[in-house]
């Protein structure tokens, strides 16, 4: 056996350009894995590709958005590869902490906009792909803690990832029946630009409130503990697997301090 985990497979990273979807990249082509990554920061994307090898890696401009873009994207995976056997669907944004008294209502909807109905277009279309091709595929999204724990992230995050879970649940009963998993992946605090530039902290202070606010201890939350759990979701094994959020918190989300 090669020790590799993901030998042949064709995948789909969203949010592939940075943090936790820029080590799924690496480390998921680590494992042979083929990936095209999707994102609308094209430089960021491209550079990611050309890291990894050109050869494992292609950039798609994508916004998860977009219905027509993301159809696209899953095209251009099958066209190019012959099949898609795993979506890692994990582009995400934040938005403000506020009062719900000061909730701003766009704001809101760009954020479920793209959390929630982003991965339900790409569960969709991926799907259909799998479908398709017979392939018994694996769905895997980047959740959050703030998917069954209040207070960690601002409202409209919290309700997109709450959505999240959801789709992830029901999305898994409907594709159970063509032999296709969907789980969730649900980290706590890691230094990435969503949290970083999202709310203005240096990524050291992010490391410090997680490892301070956290129930495990002497470890830092990393993007790669976050990858290493979605490709242990993305591989075989893991082939009873499906309709689960897989925590990677430690045990924040359980324990009561
Ligand atoms: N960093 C954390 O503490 C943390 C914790 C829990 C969950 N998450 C989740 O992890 C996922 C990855 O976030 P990250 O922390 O690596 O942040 P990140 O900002 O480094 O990466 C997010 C990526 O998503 C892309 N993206 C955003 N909107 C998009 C759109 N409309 N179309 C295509 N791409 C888009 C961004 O360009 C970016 O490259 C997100 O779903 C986030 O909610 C992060």
């Amino acid at each position: 056996m090669s020790g590799k985990r993901l030998d042949g497979k064709i995948v789909i990273i969203t949010g592939g350009a940075s943090g936790i979807g820029a080590e799924s990249v690496r480390l998921f082509t680590d494992h042979g894995a083929r990936v095209v990554i999707v994102d609308i920061q094209d430089e960021l994307g491209q550079s990611v590709a050309v890291s990894v090898g050109e050869d494992k890696a292609t950039y798609y401009h994508c916004d998860v958005t977009n219905e027509t873009e993301v159809e696209n994207a899953v095209k251009f995976t099958v066209e190019k590869h012959g099949k898609l056997d795993v979506l890692l669907s994990n582009a995400g944004v934040i938005d403000p902490f506020t009062s719900i008294l000061d909730l701003d209502l766009d704001r809101f909807d760009r954020v479920v906009a793209a959390n929630l109905r982003g991965a339900a277009a790409f569960i969709k279309h991926a799907a259909r792909a799998m479908v398709e091709k017979g392939t018994r595929g694996s769905i895997v999204c980047t959740t959050s803690v703030a998917a069954e724990v209040a207070g960690t992230g601002p409202h409209g995050y919290t309700a997109s990832k709450h959505g999240l879970l959801g789709l992830i649940k029901s999305a898994s009963g409907g594709l159970g029946k063509y032999g296709i998993r969907v789980n969730g992946v649900a980290p706590y605090g890691v230094a990435t630009p969503l949290v970083c530039n999202g709310f203005n902290i240096e990524p050291n202070v992010v490391e410090a409130n997680t490892l301070a606010n956290g129930n495990l201890k002497g470890i830092i939350l990393k993007a790669r503990h976050v990858a290493e759990a979605a490709l242990f979701l993305a591989s075989d094994a893991s082939a009873y697997v499906s309709g689960q959020n897989l925590a990677v918190d430690g045990g924040y989300s359980v324990v009561k301090p």
